[in-house]
């Protein structure tokens, strides 16, 4: 997996050239992951990054990643709500459950960047969701509408509203089975191949019966 969001490369080139980086610009990317995307916003601009997250295994990536690419990233090892300082930049995608939810994650990032550009990767429902929808994703997802306007109401412009599409979301929901789909074709004698088929066969029925096509993603680049 490239990175853990509904994005293709050229989706996220446009996403990093809207986010007007210079080589004088700070960024942090808040449950950054191994922070894929923060490395090529740093790669490309020479800008100073810090990527937050804890999951060990997901930072010594990122750090890995970042020493052999030879960018200038700091990955720290803290809950994001914890985090503390201000940036010119910020980057907070798949994450905002980290800091509160949509809404409060709006508030968080006008405190972190006072004064330039977020990018945010968000949730939303493309339509009034199913009862099985809500039960597997949660009832605070909001409507694409909704969440433009807790945008506005929390003092962003948006600059720029785009959403993954459909090739995007396959493409990241079959990443997160290809590894073990590969490892079953390599291991078909397992005893264990059988329950791992099952259970990814069940995970593939529940995206494309339950919410393929009415879980959104948006990418929001705002501005203040
Ligand atoms: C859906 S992933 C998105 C990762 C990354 N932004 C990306 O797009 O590839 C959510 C991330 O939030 C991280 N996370 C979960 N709880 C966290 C917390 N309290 N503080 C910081 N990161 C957290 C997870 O480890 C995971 O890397």
């Amino acid at each position: 997996m490239l990175w853990n969001s509904p994005l293709g490369e050229p989706h996220s080139d446009e996403l990093l050239e809207h986010m007007k980086l210079s080589v004088t610009t700070s960024i942090v990317d808040l449950g950054c992951g191994w922070g894929e995307l923060l490395l090529r916003a740093v790669a490309r601009t020479g800008a100073k990054g810090t990527g937050v997250d804890t999951d060990n295994l997901a930072l010594d990536r990122g750090k890995r990643a970042a020493q052999k690419k030879d960018v200038n990233v700091d990955f720290i090892r803290q809950s994001a709500a914890d985090w503390q300082g201000t940036r010119d930049r910020a980057i907070c995608i798949g994450s905002s459950h980290t800091l509160g939810g949509s809404r409060a994650t709006l508030q968080r990032l006008a405190e972190i960047v006072p004064k330039g550009r977020v990018l945010v990767g968000d949730t939303f429902w493309e339509q009034q969701p199913t009862d099985v929808a809500r039960e597997i994703h949660g009832d605070d997802i909001p409507m694409l509408i909704d969440l433009v306007t807790m945008c506005r109401e929390t003092g962003w412009e948006i600059l720029n509203l785009t959403t993954a599409d459909q090739r995007e979301w396959d493409s990241f929901e079959s990443s997160h089975r290809a590894g073990l789909r590969q490892w079953i074709i390599e291991n078909p004698e397992s005893p264990k191949a059988q329950e791992i088929r099952e259970h990814l066969d069940e995970r593939e029925r529940g995206y494309i019966m339950d919410y393929r096509g009415l879980l959104g993603f948006a990418y929001l680049v705002l501005g203040r």
